[in-house]
């Protein structure tokens, strides 16, 4: 648990690590690479503790070095994903393109992950299918045959991350060309791209709605840095504009950052952007906003929780649609035991701003219980915020970040304990 107690100002310098949306495929990826790989500034986090246990499972050999991490696949030799492993990660999916592209065949289960909706993967196999992979599912399980694959056009009804990711994965060391249209565009795919390219892949376009790969012979270990983390770049900002105050946010790119800046700017945050990283400073006066979440660029998903703490703080009203998820607002009546008054309607929630005080509060999921983090330190008196386990798959401590900040964030257990 962490007991916040709000009022601080938050002030200060902090740093972002490495993307876990970049880490996860990226790692993924890596199951096809002939010799090692290293990831730099890869984050501590629970869902790469998983992923790299995946891959442990495969043959993978895994070596954690001070903040990165070595991965030699040389001798892996499974293609069935561990069940109990891939129920507790959803970017488990991940691994059908990187087993497809080194064994040419699968066995997987369907997905876990965040409780937030239903999370189909209908894309991804409609995808592989245009690659020539046959598919049979039974019993929860995921057959892939991939002995006949060769590249080949994919058109996707709907730009899905995960989808985009996997099938130029399964494509990079194919046959072949593959032309991915109306692909997603998020930061995290181009980034996926350059790692690919790094280890000899031939993909162009990623960060545009058309990806073209080129399949190669095979690909080598490589040295990586990932991207930075624009999602915990943004709840950091959140949490500054909410509580007020003036910070920095070292390795913040403002380019990957755009739609969450421009609504911070119309709360009247002052941002300022520079080849270093991303200022704030806030009055801790809210101006009500609207929000619509889109693919990227467009407003993300994964800020959507922690503005909506922002709207419960502003003078007035505030509306937030939710396009991404069908049922991502359980932090809603999260933030009403602090006080807040919201109204959700199917994708809709109407928020009126005014003062939140500290209660005892679950996080349900991993941004809504950063959302609830952030409506804490602003909050009046002590929250305790339950479940930060689930905190902790997407946030490297966050307790000591916000401490750095100046906020009064502290890790106890159950039984209210240091
Ligand atoms: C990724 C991110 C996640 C973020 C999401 C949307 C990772 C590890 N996770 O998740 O943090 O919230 O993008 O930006 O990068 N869909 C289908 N069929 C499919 C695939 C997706 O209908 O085959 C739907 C989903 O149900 C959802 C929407 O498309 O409603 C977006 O999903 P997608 O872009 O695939 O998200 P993920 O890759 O799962």
């Amino acid at each position: 648990m962490f007991r916040v107690v709000g009022g601080n100002r938050l002030g200060g310098e902090v740093r972002v690590d490495g993307a876990k949306n970049a880490v996860l495929p990226i790692l993924a990826a890596s199951l096809m690479a002939s010799g090692p790989v290293v990831i730099e500034d890869c984050p501590r986090l629970m869902d790469v503790t998983n992923m790299l246990s995946i891959l442990k499972t495969l043959g993978c050999r895994v070596e954690n070095l001070e903040n990165a991490v070595r991965l030699d696949a040389e001798g892996a030799y499974r293609w069935e994903m561990p069940e109990h492993l891939s129920k507790s990660l959803r970017s488990s999916i991940f691994m059908m393109g990187p087993l497809l592209g080194r064994f040419r065949r699968a066995k997987v289960t369907y997905p876990g992950g965040c409780e937030i909706g239903l999370r189909p993967i209908d894309l991804h196999l409609k995808g592989l299918k245009a690659l020539g992979v046959s598919v049979r599912e039974s019993h929860g399980m995921i057959l892939l045959d991939g002995a006949r694959m060769r590249g080949g056009a994919v058109y996707l009804d709907f730009p899905s991350v995960g989808a985009t990711e996997n099938i130029m994965m399964a494509a990079a060391a194919i046959r072949g060309r593959t032309t991915i249209h109306n692909a997603a565009r998020d930061p995290e795919i181009r980034d996926l791209q350059n790692f690919i390219n790094a280890m000899g892949g031939r993909i162009a376009g990623a960060g545009t709605d058309k990806i073209v790969i080129d399949g190669v012979a095979g690909l080598h270990g490589v040295r990586y840095t990932p991207i930075p983390d624009r999602i915990v770049a943004g709840t950091l900002l959140a949490a500054v504009a909410a509580a007020g105050g003036e910070a920095r946010i070292l390795r913040a790119r403002p380019e990957d950052l755009g739609a969450p800046l421009d609504k911070l700017r119309q709360t009247g945050c002052e941002i300022v952007e520079d080849e270093h990283g991303i200022s704030i400073a806030s009055s801790g006066k809210i101006i009500p906003f609207e929000i619509s979440t889109q693919p990227f660029p467009g407003f993300p998903t994964d800020l959507q929780a922690q503005f909506m703490a922002l709207a419960c703080l502003a003078e007035g009203t505030s509306v937030i649609v939710e396009n991404l998820f069908e049922s991502r607002f359980a932090h809603a009546a999260q933030l009403t035991r602090m006080g807040a008054d919201i109204r959700v309607n199917n994708r809709m929630a109407v928020v009126r701003g005014g003062k939140l005080t500290g209660a005892r509060v679950h996080a349900s999921d991993l941004r809504g219980g950063a959302a609830l983090v952030v409506a804490a330190l602003a909050a009046e008196g002590e929250t305790i915020v339950e479940n930060v386990a689930l905190i902790d798959r997407g946030y490297e401590r966050l307790e000591r970040v916000l401490t750095a900040l100046g906020g009064d964030v502290r890790r106890i257990d159950q039984e209210g304990g240091g």
